[in-house]
């Protein structure tokens, strides 16, 4: 068969490395894909928010599967053109992608079904979110602009002065372009990326996974779209997954049957474990990105036949088999990142880090033969290992060979994850 993968970051290169291990997969076509990823497969320039033209490269392709990467497609109803299409992809329909497009929508709900989640008020108008975070100065709050801000619309203020420039940067500069706040409940905790492949009734537990937000190591700086993730991640312990299952998963699928929205695709829930209790944070509709490149490459069984089971409403009959041991990935970040990424520097070291591990392109260009840095995040590279120990050591003896201007990654990948394994 032939599959069209839609995204042009790691995840998406993880997404293609995963598709073309399956024997029943001929060809994998990239929209857009990027220079890294057109080494292994071929590349076709349809940027993911030109849906109709992303209709049209499937026809013509004659496409049989279709897998999105990033949300945004999702938002914009790329599932509901291709249905209409009569093509076959994998993914929520806008209807179901609204989980992540909107918080506001997401927290009403999690509500409406009694889902555990942090306390949270909702606003329009600024002075009255000012009078409220006024008046309840002794705890901390959490401000999240309504709608998609790639991973930029949440602010975690540490004083009451910087919630209230919190609250002018959301209601009044409208900075991330929505007119919404939320105001949330500050929870302590451990934070954990939850996976389930679902196919509108049901789910499966993908392996678990953590994700490093913050940019420094100990967790400092500013929050990016990830620094880095291993796979599994041992506070996921299996009487927990089964609580996050029954009292978060189970009811949020239920719920979106009840309203109309069934959920088809991978939905990912973003968890705080406060004193050993699940809350979600937040719903994301898709694949993590950097825990699609630890996840992806630890499945033994086929990739494809899982997503054509979700689609086709048997997810629960087709066995997920995991690698034993563990995967690790350190995103290799630019100069600059996540404010203002430097552009153009050259990458050496690729061919030996190759050697060692996966080296997933996120954000590179090719220009004379050269590979250049193109983006905030640059490279994702992962290994697997017997153990996290193993994994780790294989991934970060890859990262050594690279090198370019300002580049930047974390060197405490996972060091939670070893102290408790
Ligand atoms: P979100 O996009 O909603 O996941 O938020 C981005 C990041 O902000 C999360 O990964 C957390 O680190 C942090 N965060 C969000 N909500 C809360 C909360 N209620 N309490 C503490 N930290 C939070
Ligand atoms: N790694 C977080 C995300 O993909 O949103």
């Amino acid at each position: 068969m032939k599959v069209l993968v839609i995204g042009s970051g790691g995840r998406e290169h993880a997404l293609v490395k995963a598709i073309k291990r399956s024997p029943r997969v001929r060809e994998v076509l990239v929209a857009p894909g990027n220079p890294g990823i057109a080494a292994e497969a071929r590349c076709a320039e349809v940027p993911v928010e030109d849906i109709p033209a992303l209709v049209r490269l499937a026809q013509e392709e004659k496409i049989d599967l279709t897998v999105v990467g990033p949300e945004v497609p999702l938002t914009l109803g790329v599932v509901d053109a291709f249905q209409k299409a009569g093509l076959k992809i994998f993914g929520p329909n806008r209807e179901a992608a609204i989980l992540e497009a909107s918080k506001v929508f997401t927290k009403n709900f999690l509500k409406k079904y009694r889902i555990p989640t942090a306390a949270y008020e909702v606003f329009t108008d600024p002075e009255a979110a000012k009078k409220f975070l006024r008046e309840r100065s002794d705890s901390r709050w959490v401000l999240k602009s309504d709608g998609l801000a790639a991973g930029k619309g949440v602010l975690v203020p540490l004083t009451l002065e910087e919630s209230l420039e919190g609250v002018d940067r959301i209601l009044v500069k409208k900075e991330f372009g929505s007119q919404q706040l939320v105001i949330e409940e500050f929870l302590e905790g451990e934070e954990l990326s939850f996976m389930v492949l679902c196919d509108g009734v049901e789910g499966i537990a993908l392996a678990s996974s953590q994700d490093h937000k913050r940019l420094n190591d100990g967790d400092l700086g500013p929050n990016t779209g990830g620094m880095g993730a291993y796979s599994p991640a041992p506070v996921m312990t299996e009487a927990l997954a089964q609580e996050v299952m029954r009292t978060i998963i189970a009811p949020s699928l239920a719920g979106m049957r009840e309203e109309g929205r069934p959920f088809v695709g991978v939905l990912y829930a973003g968890l705080m474990i406060q004193a050993g209790k699940p809350y979600v944070l937040e719903f994301n509709v898709r694949f993590g990105d950097p825990e699609a490149e630890v996840l992806l490459p630890r499945l033994e069984s086929d990739w494809v036949d899982l997503f054509e089971a979700a689609i086709e409403g048997r997810v629960t009959k087709v066995p997920a088999k995991w690698r034993p041991g563990s995967a690790v990935c350190i995103v290799i970040s630019a100069e600059g990142y996540p404010v203002a990424p430097r552009k153009g520097d050259e990458i050496q070291g690729l061919e030996a880090a190759g050697e060692l591990a996966m080296v997933y392109h996120s954000g590179t260009s090719r220009k004379d033969g050269k590979w250049l840095t193109n983006g905030g995040r640059v490279l994702c590279v992962s290994a697997l290992g017997d153990s996290l120990e193993l994994a780790l050591k294989q991934a970060y003896a890859a990262v050594e060979k690279l090198c370019f201007r300002g580049m930047h990654f974390r060197k405490d990948i996972a060091a939670r994850g070893l102290a408790k394994s």
